[in-house]
């Protein structure tokens, strides 16, 4: 409708969810906490457009002046580099290693200068930290500060190259009468270095914590509020972490980089593939070798399939970085499409590595880790299995499976499971070994 078109001010803001409203209600409608909108502080939003308009051909475009690290893994991820004025969001889980890759970015970005806003930590904590990464830099200015007005005041006197805020939770704005931390805060003090970046040209980048089911006092309700969210994954028993672009004004925003955290800090993984399958066993039952495309690029992992008697009550279904209903359609499948039941084992899956597979191109890798485990019998070592399985027990085409099986060709795989109507596909030193359903995928991995 042409009324409603026109956009009303946001004047309440839930402090339990960040949802933002016109008026005030006694109870937020999109989290259903009782007395939890509060008035947003003057100026909000609305105050980030400054200045007056301009033709848009006199506004600069040159793609050259992103701040790039050198660092591959993390400039892909942010779409060649970071653009001057933009605010990034660096979110993730407590300990995956935001403040150690924001300090890293800060050195690798010799010779611009970088004011590092320390909300968290005392200024000695995070030098512990540079002499432990081995970054030395008086280019590096340490600000001990919670107050954003005063981070405003020292961005305008120092007018660095970058500005990293470590942590965004840690930021209060004197003028919002609610506690550091909380949802609105939070905001404001986006808000605030929104403005800032964008008038002085100069890129933020906040860093925001993530609690395991992501909605926690922040980063959720600010991804629209920043102009790209790069969110930090991978676990404390892990080496890996994945850093993944969720939102880019300014990129792609299906491109990965895959880090290693060492004893000196993180490492970027060049080369994922080799890595992932370094450790490797051959010969057990319910590994398969699937390869999924992360943003452009192809990368072979290893799925692990594990089924054993069920120990009590119900059967379980566990998954690690797999979907678990994915799981129980695959083996509903397996069950109904392949005569392999196993609705009274206890079923695990895992994708090694601490990876997140959301691709249905590991549906029929994962059928073959299942019906190997099942059969206590392993599949070929030299062997990649890629396609969806479709509810009739059919091996569908998948995206991109020609850079698929040049990775796996590259690492010196020597045989390729693919759906059917890939059979024409051809490659140097592979077997193209074409599956139209389950049956024949089963028949192929024996
Ligand atoms: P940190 O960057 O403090 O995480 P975050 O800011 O996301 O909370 O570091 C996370 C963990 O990484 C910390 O528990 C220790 C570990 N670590 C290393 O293993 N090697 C290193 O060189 C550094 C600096 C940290
Ligand atoms: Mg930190």
């Amino acid at each position: 409708m042409a009324t409603s078109a026109k956009k009303r001010r946001v004047a309440f803001v839930c402090s339990a969810c960040g949802h933002a409203s016109a008026r005030w209600m006694g109870r937020c409608p999109a989290c259903e906490e009782w007395d939890s909108l509060v008035e947003e502080a003057a100026g909000g939003i609305a105050s980030t457009t400054i200045g007056v308009p301009i033709p848009l051909n006199e506004v600069p475009s040159d793609p050259s002046a992103r701040l790039a690290s050198g660092w591959g893994e993390l400039d892909r991820v942010l779409g060649g580099g970071i653009v001057p004025g933009s605010l990034v969001l660096l979110a993730g889980e407590p300990g995956t290693g935001k403040s150690t890759l924001a300090l890293s970015l800060a050195d690798r970005l010799s010779p611009l200068n970088v004011l590092y806003v320390a909300g968290e930590e005392s200024v000695r904590q995070i030098r512990m930290r540079a002499d432990r990464l081995g970054v030395d830099s008086g280019r590096i200015q340490l600000f001990a500060e919670t107050d954003v007005t005063r981070v405003e005041s020292a961005i305008r006197a120092t007018e660095p190259d970058l500005v990293v805020v470590d942590s965004i939770q840690s930021m209060y704005s004197p003028e919002v009468p609610s506690g550091p931390g909380s949802v609105i805060q939070t905001r404001s003090c986006t808000v605030t270095l929104m403005r800032v970046a964008k008038e002085l040209e100069i890129p933020i980048v906040i860093i925001g914590h993530v609690t395991k089911d992501g909605a926690i006092a922040g980063p959720k309700v600010l991804e629209h509020a920043v102009d790209a969210v790069i969110q930090f994954e991978g676990d404390r028993h892990h080496a890996f972490r994945i850093l993944r672009a969720v939102k880019n004004r300014f990129g792609s925003c299906s491109e990965i980089g895959v880090f290693e955290m060492g004893a000196t800090g993180l490492v970027e993984v060049k080369n994922p593939s080799e890595r992932f399958l370094s450790c490797r066993r051959r010969d057990v039952s319910g590994s398969v070798v699937i390869c999924t495309v992360e943003g452009t690029r192809p990368v072979l992992l290893e799925m692990q399939a594990l089924v054993s008697q069920r120990t009590y009550g119900m059967p379980q279904r566990t998954v690690t970085g797999f979907d678990l209903r994915r799981l129980q359609m695959l083996l509903a499948v397996l069950g109904r499409r392949a005569n392999i039941r196993l609705s009274d084992r206890d079923v695990f899956v895992n994708a090694v590595a601490g990876a997140r597979i959301d691709e249905p191109a590991a549906d029929a890798g994962v059928v073959a880790a299942l019906a190997s485990a099942a059969r206590d019998k392993p599949v070929p070592d030299d062997l990649v299995v890629i396609g969806e399985v479709g509810l009739g027990g059919e091996l569908r085409t998948v995206s991109r499976i020609e850079q698929r099986l040049a990775e796996a060709a590259r690492l010196g795989f020597r045989r390729a499971v693919v759906p059917g109507d890939a059979a024409e596909q051809r490659r140097d030193g592979l077997e193209i070994l074409p599956a139209s359903d389950i049956s024949v995928l089963l028949d192929r991995i024996r």
